[in-house]
């Protein structure tokens, strides 16, 4: 695995149009959920990012023919080869655990290697396989790989212990070729999974309750090719509209659904920042000094933990003390050692980090730690003084497509060193 190392150059004018584009985390399930028919299928609007290649790579490892370039995959499951994915492939990504859900449904047989420790904190996967053995599967975990036998899933009544996103994905679509009707109750609601859902319909699949908690669905034999192009990434939305605050308000971020970052747009608003929307274009006007906040990450449609790094960077830059409670994960504060060295003010109390500002952030030297935490100290970057490095950037290009090319366009100076 390639890695690089990011120099930015702060503080520059930043003017001009971002272009968001297609989800990662809708691009995954949906990728995943072509092993689901044995016809091609199209995917456009795919972002070229380092986690949708490894999902393509183990795809190509089980048998999959096609190919992935200009954001478009077209990939073919005529036959599966090897329904194992190896320990490389879910050490790089977790987002590998939605091959399981699929893979078993289609072969009867699955060998998935358990995902790798997470940054960001426990990333357990008992929903996934309580509901798959609900569903008449027998499930193993020995010597770090998750064996699942069925000879065909059959349509079961489950309601998740917790929301969980991939969870709620990986039953879908195992239950898309189910005998019977599956109920899921209790199930994550964000867009990525009605997404997930519109692209299933269209490829034969017959499911109830799209955009609700409660998805009934109604087993299939084998499903059909279709094409689809994917939702736009609301993370990436989010990263840019929060750079527009911090950077300026000549930045015009375009190709965005406004209500998947409502709850941001809602806080942003609370903290004194002008939201103008037109059409698919968000941008922002800062009239004087921002209020500080109080926020809660939860599942969608709450404000998403995704952002909460991003977030916190521009929390530095408001007069006062504001506070975030992460909710979602057990330990998602890494980027808060990085801020400070940059000059920030956080302190961590359990899951809540007080932010006091306004501090006057200084380049340095700083560990991209995870994919949300590099963009928080991008941010950081970009409003420093003077020069910051970013180590490890690799974790930025795993799910932000051309960030650096996309900031240098609107004025940025930015460079990335292979190392
Ligand atoms: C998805 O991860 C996203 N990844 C994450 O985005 C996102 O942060 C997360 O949802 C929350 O929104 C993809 O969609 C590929 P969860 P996921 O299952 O599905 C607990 C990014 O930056 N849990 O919703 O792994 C879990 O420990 C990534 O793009 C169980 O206890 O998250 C966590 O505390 C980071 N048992 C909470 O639920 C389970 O079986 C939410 O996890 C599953 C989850």
């Amino acid at each position: 695995m390639d890695n690089y190392k990011i120099r930015i150059s702060g503080r520059k004018k930043l003017s001009g149009t971002i272009t968001v584009s297609g989800a990662k985390n809708a691009s995954l399930p949906e990728l995943a959920a072509t092993i689901l028919t044995d016809s091609e299928v199209l995917l456009n609007g795919v972002p070229d990012v380092e986690d949708v290649n490894t999902m393509f790579n183990a795809l190509e490892s089980i048998g999959a023919s096609g190919n992935f370039s200009d954001n478009k995959v077209n990939i073919n499951f005529s036959n599966i080869k090897e329904p194992v994915v190896s320990e490389t492939i879910s050490k790089t990504s977790r987002s590998s655990i939605l091959i399981l859900g699929p893979l078993l449904a289609r072969n009867g047989y699955a060998r998935v290697s358990l995902p790798g420790g997470c940054a960001i904190g426990d990333r357990k996967i008992d929903f996934h396989l309580e509901g798959l053995e609900r569903m008449g599967a027998e499930i193993k975990v020995e010597d770090g790989y998750i064996l699942a036998r069925s000879k065909r899933l059959k349509g079961a009544d489950y309601t998740f212990p917790g929301v969980s996103v991939t969870g709620t994905e990986n039953l879908i679509m195992a239950s898309t070729l189910a005998d019977g009707e599956t109920i899921l109750r209790n199930c994550a609601v964000e867009p990525e999974i009605t997404d997930l859902i519109t692209f299933l319909e269209a490829m034969g699949a017959e499911i109830m309750g799209k955009g609700s908690d409660t998805i009934r669905i109604k087993g299939k034999n084998i499903l059909k090719g279709t094409s689809h192009t994917v939702i736009p990434d609301r993370i990436e939305m989010g990263t840019y509209v929060i750079a527009a605050c911090l950077r300026g308000d000549n930045i015009v971020v375009k190709n965005c659904i406004p209500e998947y970052i409502g709850s941001l747009l809602t806080i942003l608003e609370s903290m004194g920042v002008e939201i103008l929307i037109n059409g698919d274009e968000i941008s922002i006007k800062v009239p004087g000094q921002l209020k500080p906040v109080e926020v809660n990450t939860d599942p969608y449609p709450g404000f998403p933990t995704d952002l909460q790094a991003q977030l916190t960077t521009l929390l530095t830059q408001v007069d006062g003390i504001s506070h975030i409670r992460e909710n979602i994960f057990n330990n998602r504060f890494k980027h808060v050692i990085e801020l400070n060295k940059m000059g920030a003010n956080i302190a961590i109390n359990g899951n809540i980090a007080e932010i006091k500002g306004v501090s006057d952030l200084k380049g340095t030297y700083l560990n991209a730690t995870d994919l949300r935490a590099s963009a928080s100290l991008v941010l950081g970057a970009l409003i420093a003084e003077g020069e910051t490095y970013i180590d490890n950037a690799y974790q930025l290009f795993r799910g932000y497509e051309d960030m650096p090319g996309k900031l240098n366009k609107i004025g940025a100076d930015i460079s990335t060193m292979k190392v």
